[in-house]
């Protein structure tokens, strides 16, 4: 089966639908017995997809679990409130003080703030390393490195990380690895099978696709599913029936929603790499973008989100072009229906291994609008960019 086939039919046994195409939304604090016997096998069954109590799951997230689970080829699927509480809390379920966690440079910025100002507090030590590292990573490894955490492509910046190497590595140390797979989706990569033991997602973003549920999910390998599981139960991890069917409906549709999403974004990100007050492109599936070498090897295809720098900057430029946009909205999210835009002219603030030398970087997500229209408005917005420049 294809894994388009697969988003389709996972998760919709009849115990889930009792018959009809979707799974029974199912809302329960409280899972009642009529008998000792029965109670007791509910709390031996536990952790199978079993009733027992409503922070373990109803038969709607055992719906969801089994089609995340299948989406990136895990053992299981632990969910969580949102993809921040997804990291965090996965970090805690394998991290001890005296610990070391090696995290790449271009991590999402609320990660690297959890290191930074949580686990800091915990004695567990974080040090950043260059997201164009492979197996040069030995060199960072400690004694009592435990985890080497990736995120591929990085955050706004988009480096794409050489995953097999890296894990090698940490194969031959006896390290654990986790990788924020929000940009791969499990159907544009999926992490495990390159020897990940933990594949992260803001479920947030792809998954439910249209932008009115917050989700973590953390696909784990057989290895390293059972601690997940009562871990992230014992820190009290759990997510609402309507919000895990409202993630199911998302990823019905997350395949086709990709390809345009795919097409559109690689549209104007060319157009892009020609406009005059372009330095720069960072778009994973397009030549000059760093690790696009292993973004070819490894990835099925790429989606909305990519990023470029400007030749020259201000502030009053960049605050006229993100206010004369019409379709991009600006928001710190993407993997919606919707074209979102952010700015960031302080890149270097983000970055403490690599730098940052280059201008502001601009993101897009580009939504599921007609590409011309999206087009249209960059030009215009882009032209308002340039008269600012020519006034300051
Ligand atoms: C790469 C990445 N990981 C994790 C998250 C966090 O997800 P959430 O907003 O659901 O907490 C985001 C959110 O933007 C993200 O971009």
């Amino acid at each position: 089966m294809k894994k388009p086939t697969q988003i389709v039919a996972a998760g919709r046994s009849k115990a889930y639908t009792h018959g009809v195409v979707n799974p029974v939304v199912q809302r329960a604090s409280t899972v009642v017995f009529e008998t000792v016997a029965e109670m007791q096998q509910a709390a031996k069954e536990r952790h199978n997809r079993t009733l027992f109590y409503g922070r373990r799951g109803t038969t709607t997230h055992f719906a969801l679990q089994d089609a995340l689970m299948e989406l990136e080829n895990g053992a299981g699927c632990a969910l969580f409130p949102c993809g921040a509480a997804a990291i965090a809390q996965t970090l805690l379920c394998f991290l001890k003080a005296g610990d070391h966690l090696l995290m790449v440079d271009t991590a999402y910025e609320p990660t690297r703030d959890f290191c930074d100002k949580i686990l800091s507090r915990y004695g567990i030590e974080t040090s950043y390393y260059d997201p164009m590292l492979g197996a040069a990573i030995e060199q960072e490894i400690r004694p009592n490195t435990k985890v080497i955490f990736m995120e591929s492509p990085g955050s706004i910046t988009m480096e794409v990380q050489d995953v097999p190497s890296l894990v090698g590595i940490a194969q031959a140390h006896g390290i654990l690895t986790i990788l924020d797979n929000t940009y791969g989706n499990g159907l544009q990569f999926t992490p495990l099978d390159l020897g990940v033991n933990i594949s992260i997602q803001a479920a947030t973003k792809y998954i439910v696709g249209h932008s009115d549920v917050m989700m973590g999910i953390a696909v784990a390998d057989k290895q390293y599913w059972p601690t997940l599981r009562e871990h992230a139960y014992l820190l009290g991890q759990c997510t609402s029936a309507d919000d895990a069917y409202l993630a199911l409906r998302g990823l019905r549709t997350m395949a086709v929603r990709l390809q345009q999403h795919e097409q559109s974004a690689l549209s104007i990100a060319k157009w892009l790499q020609a406009h005059p007050l372009v330095a720069e492109v960072r778009h994973p599936a397009l030549a000059g973008c760093p690790g696009h070498e292993f973004f070819v090897r490894d990835f099925k295809g790429s989606n909305g989100l990519f990023s470029f720098i400007m030749k020259q900057t201000s502030p009053a430029a960049v605050q006229a072009f993100l206010e004369s946009l019409h379709h991009f909205k600006m928001g710190f999210s993407w993997g919606g229906y919707e074209s979102l835009v952010t700015a960031n002219q302080n890149m270097a603030a983000l970055r403490s291994k690599t730098g940052w030398q280059q201008g502001t970087v601009i993101r897009l997500h580009i939504g599921l609008e007609d590409v011309e229209d999206l087009r249209a408005d960059l030009a215009q917005a882009l032209d308002v960019y340039q008269s600012h420049l020519e006034r300051s």
